[in-house]
């Protein structure tokens, strides 16, 4: 499976999806276990941060 094209994201919606694979509301197994190691603010940086990359096209 490819994963999404996270660059240019939205910041929320970026935050909200690493939430639900740490609350196991979204189910991927690789996700949910990267997501389970992330608190709040390690969420809050990684989706600004991904947010304000330069989407690729
Ligand atoms: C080896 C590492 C990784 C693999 C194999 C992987 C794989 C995937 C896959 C296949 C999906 C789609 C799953 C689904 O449909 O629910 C996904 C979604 C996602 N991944 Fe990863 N991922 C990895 C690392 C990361 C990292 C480091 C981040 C950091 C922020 C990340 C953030 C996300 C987000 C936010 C989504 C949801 C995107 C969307 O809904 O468009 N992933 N990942």
């Amino acid at each position: 499976m490819e994963h999404p094209n996270l660059a240019g994201q939205k910041e929320a919606y970026l935050a909200s999806s690493l939430k639900a694979y740490r609350d196991r509301t979204r189910n991927f197994a690789m996700m949910n276990s990267i997501a389970a190691l992330l608190t709040d603010e390690e969420i809050a940086n990684l989706a600004a941060y991904y947010a304000h990359l330069k989407p690729c096209k």
